[in-house]
Protein backbone atom coordinates (compact mmCIF):
# COMPACT_ATOMS: atom_id res chain seq x y z
CA UNK A 1 0.00 0.00 0.00
CA UNK A 2 0.82 3.97 -0.40
CA UNK A 3 3.21 4.77 2.65
CA UNK A 4 1.34 8.22 2.66
CA UNK A 5 -1.99 6.18 2.79
CA UNK A 6 -0.76 3.57 5.00
CA UNK A 7 0.53 7.04 7.30
CA UNK A 8 -2.84 8.78 7.37
CA UNK A 9 -4.48 5.23 8.55
CA UNK A 10 -2.18 5.64 11.04
CA UNK A 11 -2.58 8.84 12.14
CA UNK A 12 -6.65 8.04 12.34
CA UNK A 13 -5.69 5.79 15.56
CA UNK A 14 -4.58 9.00 17.35
CA UNK A 15 -7.63 10.98 16.65
CA UNK A 16 -8.97 12.77 19.98
CA UNK A 17 -12.90 12.07 18.95
CA UNK A 18 -15.07 11.13 22.20
CA UNK A 19 -17.91 13.21 20.90
CA UNK A 20 -18.61 12.31 17.06
CA UNK A 21 -16.47 8.82 17.84
CA UNK A 22 -15.46 9.65 13.84
CA UNK A 23 -11.85 9.34 14.03
CA UNK A 24 -10.04 11.15 10.84
CA UNK A 25 -6.36 10.98 9.83
CA UNK A 26 -4.57 12.61 7.10
CA UNK A 27 -0.83 12.63 5.68
CA UNK A 28 0.48 15.39 3.48
CA UNK A 29 3.67 14.55 1.55
CA UNK A 30 5.58 18.01 1.08
CA UNK A 31 8.09 18.51 -1.98
CA UNK A 32 11.06 16.66 0.14
CA UNK A 33 9.39 13.52 0.24
CA UNK A 34 8.41 13.96 3.99
CA UNK A 35 5.11 13.24 5.59
CA UNK A 36 3.01 15.44 7.68
CA UNK A 37 0.44 13.77 9.75
CA UNK A 38 -2.77 14.87 11.38
CA UNK A 39 -5.88 13.62 13.39
CA UNK A 40 -9.06 15.31 14.23
CA UNK A 41 -8.94 17.02 17.49
CA UNK A 42 -12.43 17.23 19.12
CA UNK A 43 -13.43 19.63 22.21
CA UNK A 44 -15.85 19.72 24.38
CA UNK A 45 -17.17 23.13 23.02
CA UNK A 46 -18.10 20.81 19.87
CA UNK A 47 -16.98 24.03 17.88
CA UNK A 48 -12.93 24.63 18.12
CA UNK A 49 -13.07 20.83 16.89
CA UNK A 50 -9.72 21.31 14.30
CA UNK A 51 -10.40 18.42 11.43
CA UNK A 52 -6.96 16.08 10.31
CA UNK A 53 -6.43 17.80 7.46
CA UNK A 54 -5.82 21.12 9.09
CA UNK A 55 -3.90 19.42 11.90
CA UNK A 56 -1.54 18.51 9.15
CA UNK A 57 -2.13 21.52 7.27
CA UNK A 58 -0.52 23.73 10.05
CA UNK A 59 1.75 20.68 11.77
CA UNK A 60 4.18 21.07 8.07
CA UNK A 61 3.46 25.11 7.80
CA UNK A 62 4.57 25.40 12.02
CA UNK A 63 8.08 23.11 10.89
CA UNK A 64 8.53 25.10 8.06
CA UNK A 65 7.36 23.09 4.67
CA UNK A 66 5.79 25.57 2.00
CA UNK A 67 5.00 22.85 -1.20
CA UNK A 68 3.14 19.82 -1.61
CA UNK A 69 2.63 16.99 -4.00
CA UNK A 70 -0.23 15.01 -1.99
CA UNK A 71 -2.35 14.51 0.96
CA UNK A 72 -4.10 11.63 1.85
CA UNK A 73 -7.36 11.08 4.38
CA UNK A 74 -8.36 8.18 5.85
CA UNK A 75 -11.76 7.45 7.59
CA UNK A 76 -13.73 4.37 8.61
CA UNK A 77 -16.58 4.90 6.00
CA UNK A 78 -17.91 3.10 2.91
CA UNK A 79 -18.81 5.81 1.02
CA UNK A 80 -14.98 7.64 1.23
CA UNK A 81 -14.67 10.71 3.24
CA UNK A 82 -13.56 13.97 1.58
CA UNK A 83 -12.52 16.96 3.24
CA UNK A 84 -14.50 19.47 4.41
CA UNK A 85 -15.26 22.70 2.99
CA UNK A 86 -13.52 24.81 5.58
CA UNK A 87 -9.94 22.14 5.11
CA UNK A 88 -10.83 22.69 1.29
CA UNK A 89 -10.26 26.30 1.84
CA UNK A 90 -7.14 25.76 4.00
CA UNK A 91 -5.71 23.02 1.19
CA UNK A 92 -6.28 25.35 -1.27
CA UNK A 93 -4.36 28.46 0.39
CA UNK A 94 -1.43 26.16 1.13
CA UNK A 95 -1.25 23.19 -1.74
CA UNK A 96 -3.06 25.04 -4.27
CA UNK A 97 -4.42 22.11 -7.17
CA UNK A 98 -3.05 19.31 -4.96
CA UNK A 99 -3.52 15.59 -5.26
CA UNK A 100 -6.00 14.62 -2.76
CA UNK A 101 -6.50 10.87 -1.75
CA UNK A 102 -9.18 9.49 -0.07
CA UNK A 103 -8.84 5.83 1.72
CA UNK A 104 -10.69 3.81 4.15
CA UNK A 105 -8.99 0.93 5.97
CA UNK A 106 -10.34 -1.58 3.73
CA UNK A 107 -7.92 -0.97 1.23
CA UNK A 108 -10.59 1.73 -1.10
CA UNK A 109 -8.98 4.50 -2.59
CA UNK A 110 -10.03 7.11 -4.62
CA UNK A 111 -7.67 9.95 -6.08
CA UNK A 112 -9.17 13.50 -6.84
CA UNK A 113 -7.49 16.97 -7.76
CA UNK A 114 -8.23 19.63 -5.04
CA UNK A 115 -9.52 22.22 -8.09
CA UNK A 116 -12.05 19.20 -8.73
CA UNK A 117 -13.54 19.31 -4.77
CA UNK A 118 -13.28 23.05 -4.76
CA UNK A 119 -13.70 25.03 -7.88
CA UNK A 120 -13.52 28.36 -8.17
CA UNK A 121 -12.17 29.26 -4.51
CA UNK A 122 -11.36 32.85 -3.57
CA UNK A 123 -7.56 33.32 -2.71
CA UNK A 124 -4.76 35.43 -2.54
CA UNK A 125 -5.25 36.15 -6.49
CA UNK A 126 -8.26 38.47 -5.60
CA UNK A 127 -6.46 40.82 -2.88
N1 LIG B 1 -13.51 15.50 10.28
C1 LIG B 1 -12.22 15.53 9.87
O1 LIG B 1 -11.29 15.50 10.68
N2 LIG B 1 -11.97 15.59 8.54
C2 LIG B 1 -12.92 15.46 7.57
O2 LIG B 1 -12.58 15.44 6.40
C3 LIG B 1 -14.34 15.39 7.95
C4 LIG B 1 -14.64 15.60 9.38
C5 LIG B 1 -13.78 15.36 11.72
C6 LIG B 1 -14.30 16.57 12.44
C7 LIG B 1 -15.02 15.92 13.61
O3 LIG B 1 -14.08 15.66 14.64
C8 LIG B 1 -15.51 14.60 13.07
O4 LIG B 1 -14.73 14.35 11.91
C9 LIG B 1 -16.98 14.57 12.72
O5 LIG B 1 -17.32 15.64 11.90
Amino acid sequence: MDALIEAALQARENAHAPYSKFKVGAALEDETGRIHTGCNVENATYGLTICAERVAVFKAVSESARKFRRIAVAADTDALTPPCGACRQILWEFCGDIEVILANPRGKTETLRLRDLFPRPFDASYL
